[in-house]
C-alpha cells in the first residue's frame, strides 16, 4: 500500500486530485468509482479547477458511483446523485448518460441490485476507484456485520452512519434508512484503489483498518488483500497509522 500523508485537508485534496488526474490523461476512456460525502468534496474542487484550466478532459470518462439512499430521486439535494451533479459532473465536460448512480427510487431492491450490477460488469472494470472512510469502518455502505457482501445489494444503515450523516438533513428522521452499495467484491474488483481520510476523528479507525485483522466487521480492512491501495490522508487523519507501520 501507497501512502501519502499530507498536512491538511487540502493538501490531501491536491494529491487525491493529481492521482485522478493522472488516471484519466493515461487513460482518456477511463471508468472512475466515485463516492461522496465530506472527504471527496476538496478532490473534485480541484478537480474542476484543473479541467477550467484546460488540464483535464472528461469527455470519454465513465463513473459509476458506490451507492445511494434508497427512497431519495436524483433531484433531492440529498441524494448522491445531486451531490456529484452539483459537486463535479455539472462543471466538467463529462457524458452524463455515461455517469452511473445506483437507483433511489427503484423499490425492487432486488432489481435495483441486479440492474446495477450489471451495469458495473458492462462498463468495468473500474480502473480507480475513490473511497472515503466511515467511522466505523465501512466502505460505500458496507457496514460491520457478520460477513462481506461481495455484490450491489440494499442495506439497514447503522445507527453510527445514521448519526454521521444527520449533519446533511434537516432532522434526524429525514435520514433514510436504507441504501443500495455497491458490494465488497464490486470494490475488490477495480484495478486500483485510492482511499482518502482526514481528521482526527478517523485516526483510531485507520490504524484498525489498515494494521489489524481482515474482518467483515471493519469492512475496510478487506482492502489489505488488493494489491493496488493508496491512502491519502492529512496528518490528523494517519497520525496512529504512521506510528506503526
Ligand atoms: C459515500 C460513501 C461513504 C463515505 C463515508 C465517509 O459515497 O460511500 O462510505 O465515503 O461515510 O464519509 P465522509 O467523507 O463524509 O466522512
Amino acid at each position: 500500500m501507497k501512502i501519502y500523508c499530507e498536512k491538511d485537508y487540502e493538501a490531501m485534496s491536491r494529491r487525491a486530485a493529481g492521482i485522478l488526474a493522472a488516471q484519466i490523461i493515461l487513460k482518456p476512456d477511463c471508468v472512475l468509482g466515485l463516492a461522496t460525502g465530506s472527504s471527496p468534496e476538496g478532490t473534485y474542487k480541484e478537480l474542476i479547477r484543473r479541467y477550467q484550466a484546460g488540464e483535464l478532459d472528461f469527455s470519454k470518462v465513465t463513473s459509476v458511483n458506490l451507492d445511494e439512499y434508497k427512497g431519495l430521486s436524483g433531484d433531492n439535494d440529498q441524494s448522491y446523485r445531486y451531490f456529484m451533479d452539483n459537486h463535479l459532473f455539472n462543471h466538467v465536460n463529462i457524458d452524463k448518460s455515461r455517469t452511473f448512480v445506483p437507483d433511489g427510487l427503484g423499490t425492487d431492491s432486488k432489481k435495483v441490485c441486479a440492474d446495477y450490477n450489471e451495469i458495473i460488469r458492462r462498463e468495468g472494470p473500474v480502473d480507480l476507484q475513490l473511497l472515503g472512510l466511515g467511522y466505523n469502518g465501512h466502505i460505500g455502505f458496507n457496514e460491520p456485520a457478520a460477513a462481506f457482501e461481495k455484490e450491489t445489494h440494499c442495506v439497514d444503515l447503522t445507527e453510527s452512519t445514521i448519526e454521521a450523516n444527520k449533519r446533511f438533513f434537516e432532522k434526524e428522521e429525514d435520514v433514510p434508512r436504507q441504501a443500495y452499495t455497491m458490494g465488497i467484491g464490486n470494490i475488490m474488483r477495480a484495478k486500483k484503489i485510492l482511499i482518502i481520510v482526514s481528521g482526527a476523528g478517523k485516526a483510531d479507525i485507520v490504524a484498525k483498518a489498515f494494521t489489524g485483522p481482515v474482518t467483515s466487521e471493519v469492512p475496510a480492512s478487506i482492502l489489505q488483500f488488493h494489491s493496488d491501495v493508496t491512502l491519502v490522508g492529512d496528518e490528523a487523519a494517519l497520525g496512529k497509522l504512521m506510528e506503526l507501520v
